[in-house]
């Protein structure tokens, strides 16, 4: 048996339980081994939810208890997540997590922490929701050169720019659509200033171009500024308003940035719609690959959390990660890049 300590019980965490409850017998044979639920940190009871025998208050409690291998990371935000996942490595316990800020800024030490502890951190949900991407460009990619990712990485954003756009609702009433169905952030400024999906393609790049792209040098604006008749005039148009975060290899410069961008049908993008993420990368000798899928909410994040899961158990003495250097990537300035 395999002992998991889930750190956060709310939509995402809440969502990996129900995952493990709902799968229990394919993943448990995919593990290789049973996975229980041994503890679940929350500030909050839960009275009356069978979860409550298993919720603690105290991280502690879960990091020295050496029966639990396996911590999943689910509470969001820098810190306490940042000390508690470190502790839990530097203890040999393997991490699963869907935290991009946690990761897009500590990733390269995290990673660097589990590889010298020969245990895993692991962040498939941080990205894409439940889209595989940090899997294949960390397995299926490395042949390659990367030079492009572009992608649809905010679900919030998509979901109100598309109804917005084929509902001709307003802004406000699809941000609260969208909090209610559990895909925006606590802090929806988050999502809907572009800060989310500027830490999403940090991470991405990161582990494409395998040194550390900082967040914070990345041009980045969102979609408060578009208006009910700038979609108008792109319907005209036969266009689409997208929110699209990019990062681009052009000879030994790098550039990066996330901004709306009115794109037309003949786009990869352009049918990516509602709530869906979708990711184009190009590869010096593959070309063009595609990933697509629900980019957000409970269930398509909580499955890549618990595919995490599962891969720490059948790799438990053995690091898996490709490690990104903390060298820091230099930016080139987003002006002058190509639009
Ligand atoms: N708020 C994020 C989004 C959640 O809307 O994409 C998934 O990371």
């Amino acid at each position: 048996m395999i002992n998991i300590g889930i750190l956060g019980y709310g939509t995402v965490g809440s969502g990996v339980v129900e995952v493990l409850n709902t799968n229990q017998e394919s993943i448990n044979k995919r593990a290789g081994e049973e996975i229980n639920v041994k503890y679940v940190l929350d500030l909050r009871d839960f009275p009356g939810d069978p979860i409550q025998d298993k919720i603690v208050h105290d991280f502690e409690t879960i990091n020295n208890d050496p029966d639990v291998s396996i911590i999943v990371e689910v509470m969001g935000g820098v810190e306490p997540a940042y000390t508690f996942v470190k502790k839990a490595l530097e203890n040999g316990k393997s991490v699963a997590t869907s935290n991009k800020e946690l990761v897009a800024k500590h990733g390269s030490e995290l990673l660097e922490l589990a590889r010298s502890k020969n245990i895993n951190f692991l962040f498939e949900a941080s990205v894409g929701g439940g889209i595989p991407i940090i899997r294949p460009l960390n397995s299926s990619l490395t042949a390659d050169e990367i030079d492009e990712i572009t992608g649809i990485l905010n679900g919030t954003t998509n979901y109100i720019l598309s109804k917005m756009t084929h509902e001709g609702l307003e802004f406000a009433d699809v941000l609260k659509d969208a909090q209610d169905k559990g895909y925006a952030e606590r802090n929806p400024e988050a999502d809907v200033e572009g800060y989310d999906a500027c830490r999403k393609i940090a991470i991405l790049s990161s582990l494409a171009f395998g040194s550390q792209v900082d967040y914070e040098d990345i041009y980045t604006e969102g979609i408060t500024k578009i208006t009910a008749s700038d979609i108008k005039y792109a319907k005209e148009m036969g266009k689409a308003i997208k929110l699209l975060a990019s990062s681009k290899k052009v000879g030994d410069s790098f550039y990066a940035m996330v901004a709306p961008f009115l794109i037309g049908d003949e786009h990869p993008l352009y049918s990516v719609n509602n709530v869906f993420n979708g990711i184009f990368v190009h590869g010096n000798v593959l070309g063009d690959v595609m990933f697509y899928g629900s980019g957000a909410g409970k269930l398509p994040t909580a499955s890549a959390v618990v595919a995490d899961v599962v891969d720490a158990a059948k790799h438990m003495n053995r690091n898996i990660m490709t490690f990104w250097s903390s060298g820091k990537l230099e930016l080139t300035d987003i002006s002058k890049s190509e639009r």
